[in-house]
């Protein structure tokens, strides 16, 4: 476990010649995005921050923004409404920016929620955990991969489950588990998480002058395990008050440290080798580097290279989940 105090002192060294200076939040507006744009903005640092978020989160996080510029005047935070579940409106989110940056350093990226309720599709047909723990995400780093390659020392933190795929965690057959049976609350966060990871790791090898991380944050308590329910599903929510709500009120990390460890994630030379200097163990990558690649890391902010797992998911999944995932964004590219 990297220790906490590593983390601060780390963090403490976050300059204005090491810090992201544009930096995209997709899921700033809650959760362990929005702790970690409020630790990123209280470093004092001179950045440009565009954060992404749906219609009925506007004036809550109208008031976070004045709570932000307040902390640091240097921080310019603009607020980009869309509702992410829907691709059409991610598009038009990411063309919006690319209209506006030449480069961007940092593209952190938090949607979604545990997918405990009933299979519920967008109008766009996916369903919709699956369009904002994935789908959105992968969207997000299609658009703006040209602007982050144009940037010093590019990161995208993808914040879901890195480390924790395994190759029975994957449904190759039904990628978008529509199939009787696919989808379920034991089946989907798995399928989710190892999607991400496959389709990281690929794209990272094209791409080596992005460091790609994929973040299991450990437990955070904002939330997440209640959003996904229905007011119908009473056996499962009380299931989830009685034993899995304590348990995550007991094993979180506080606010602040989930924060601080990910701003830790998006700006240490541990990963990657560029950014606030790191004399601990650096982190190595699917690939076996420390330089390049996609970095799994988890609540200890170490990284796994998860040797057992990865081979095999490259020759079972890879190619389906790349193609898959192409087909399903082609009309919002
Ligand atoms: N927290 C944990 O302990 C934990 C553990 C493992 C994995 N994870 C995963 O890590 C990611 C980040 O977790 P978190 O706890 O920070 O998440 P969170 O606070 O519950 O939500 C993150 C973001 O997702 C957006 N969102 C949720 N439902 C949405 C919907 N139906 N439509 C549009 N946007 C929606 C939220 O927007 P609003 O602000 O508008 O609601 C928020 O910006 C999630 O994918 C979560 O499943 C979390």
């Amino acid at each position: 476990m990297v220790a906490y105090k590593d983390i601060q002192i780390s963090n403490a060294l976050i300059n204005d010649a090491n810090a992201p200076r544009v930096a995209v939040f997709v899921g700033g507006t809650s959760g362990i995005g929005k702790l970690t744009l409020r630790a990123l903005v209280a470093t004092g640092t001179s950045l440009r921050i565009y954060l992404i978020g749906r219609p009925s989160s506007e004036v809550r996080t109208r008031t976070f923004v004045q709570e932000l510029q307040s902390i640091n005047a240097n921080a310019e935070v603009i607020w980009v409404e869309a509702e992410v579940s829907l691709l059409a409106e991610a598009k038009k989110a990411c063309e919006l920016i690319k209209s506006k940056e030449c480069h961007i350093d940092l593209l952190f990226l938090t949607t979604g929620y545990a997918p405990f309720g009933i299979r519920q599709e967008t109008s766009e047909g996916i369903e919709i955990s699956q369009a904002l723990s994935y789908y959105a995400r992968v969207l997000f780093i299609l658009h703006l991969l040209p602007l982050l390659k144009k940037a010093e020392n590019p990161r995208v933190v993808n914040v879901l489950g890195g480390g924790l795929e395994r190759t029975t965690s994957i449904n190759v057959d039904d990628i978008d588990l529509k199939n009787p049976g696919s989808f379920g609350f034991t089946t989907a966060q798995p399928h989710y998480l190892t999607l991400n990871t496959v389709f990281l790791d690929k794209l990272a090898t094209g791409h080596t002058d992005v460091t790609f991380i994929h973040s299991w944050p450990g437990w955070v308590n904002t939330g997440n395990v209640w959003r996904g329910l229905d007011a119908n599903q009473s056996i499962l929510s009380w299931a989830i008050w009685a034993f899995l709500d304590p348990l995550i009120r007991l094993l979180s990390f506080t606010d602040e440290e989930a924060g601080q460890r990910h701003l830790y994630i998006c700006t240490s030379a541990a990963f990657g080798g560029c950014g606030v200097p790191w004399s601990g163990k650096a982190g190595t990558s699917t690939t076996g580097r420390v330089d390049e690649g996609l970095f799994l890391t988890n609540y200890k902010c170490e990284s796994t290279t998860n040797t057992k797992v990865i081979p095999a998911l490259r020759a079972k999944a890879t190619p389906s989940v790349w193609k898959h995932t192409h087909e399903v964004l082609k009309p919002y590219m």
